[in-house]
């Protein structure tokens, strides 16, 4: 049950599936969903895998219950997209006393055990943050800044909060989580435009809160995109028809579609073969340039 991926054929039936438990967070965002359907449409029986998936609707105890679920079936493999980073030594211990490997995926977990994971797949987010604030620096180096944090304690926000404030954190006069949803990010700006009304550039950490945040901006009678300035990451499809719309101002990349590279580190894990500790996803950024044809042809 070791062969290389195919998106097609392979594997097939009978008792060689590998089985496989995958605790996705939730389905907070576009990306979430976007991510999700990759993973669906990759983990499959032709492709070698007896997937069994759950959403945690971001609930660290849900996600944890999943994981002890998951030991109980005797798995082969356990995947999972950690909510935040710590709160996981417990459940981490007993999959590991269970010897069944682990591959993390998009997030990562901080935890006292020792090698509770083979490997991680997912972006490079203190890079993401980094990129935005050179955009920023590059471009508004006088902006000052509300910054809409995804949810809080998780690898995606520190290290995207890391990356953004190392190059322009003095220029930060507010921050918020909205949660990574629309609705919070929508929330958090109606309360960030009273508190900070001299605020005119938001860096939000995904672009769900970025398009909650256009919704409270024109509520606000203001025009997002120009007295306040939206820089996002994730690219996907709604996101980037914002920044087509000039309503978004710059959008780094955070690719979701990598269910392809998953099947294959657990192929190889299952198979009891050596593989990198992380692999990165690779990742673009965006400005207003971007045409509407190559937003229509977005896969996510
Ligand atoms: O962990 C990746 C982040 O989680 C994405 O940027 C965000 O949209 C999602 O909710």
């Amino acid at each position: 049950d070791s062969d290389p991926a195919s998106t097609s054929g392979g594997g097939g039936g009978g008792d060689d599936l590998i089985k496989v438990g995958f605790s996705q967070l939730g389905a907070e965002s576009g990306w979430r969903t976007a991510n999700t359907e990759s993973v669906k449409a990759s983990l499959t029986k032709e492709n070698g895998i007896d997937l069994t998936f759950v959403d945690a609707q971001q609930k660290q105890e849900n996600q944890i219950k999943a994981l002890r679920d998951f030991v109980d079936q005797g798995v082969d493999v356990i995947a999972f997209s950690p909510v935040i980073e710590t709160g996981w030594d417990e459940v981490l211990q007993d999959i590991k006393d269970a010897e069944i490997p682990v591959v993390l995926v998009d997030r990562t977990v901080e935890t006292t055990v020792e090698d509770p994971f083979v490997t991680w797949i997912g972006a490079d987010f203190k890079q993401e943050g980094t990129t935005a604030g050179e955009w920023v620096k590059e471009n508004h180096p006088d902006a000052k800044i509300f910054e809409l944090q995804g949810t809080m304690g998780s690898g995606a926000q520190t290290d995207r909060q890391e990356g953004f404030r190392e190059v322009v954190g003095a220029n930060v006069i507010g921050e918020a989580s909205g949660n990574f949803t629309r609705a919070e990010g929508k929330t958090a700006t109606e309360a960030a435009l009273a508190a900070y009304p001299d605020m005119d550039l938001i860096f939000a950490h995904n672009d769900d809160m970025g398009l909650g945040a256009i919704e409270a901006i024109e509520a606000a009678g203001k025009k997002p995109g120009e007295d306040i300035k939206i820089v996002t990451v994730d690219g996907v499809r709604d996101g980037l028809q914002a920044l087509v719309d000039k309503k978004f101002n710059f959008v780094v990349e955070c690719n979701p579609v990598f269910g392809d590279q998953i099947v294959d580190l657990i192929k190889k894990v299952d198979a009891g073969e050596t593989v990198e500790k992380e692999t990165i996803v690779v990742d673009e950024a965006f400005d207003q340039t971007i045409t509407q044809e190559f937003v229509d042809a977005r896969s996510f």
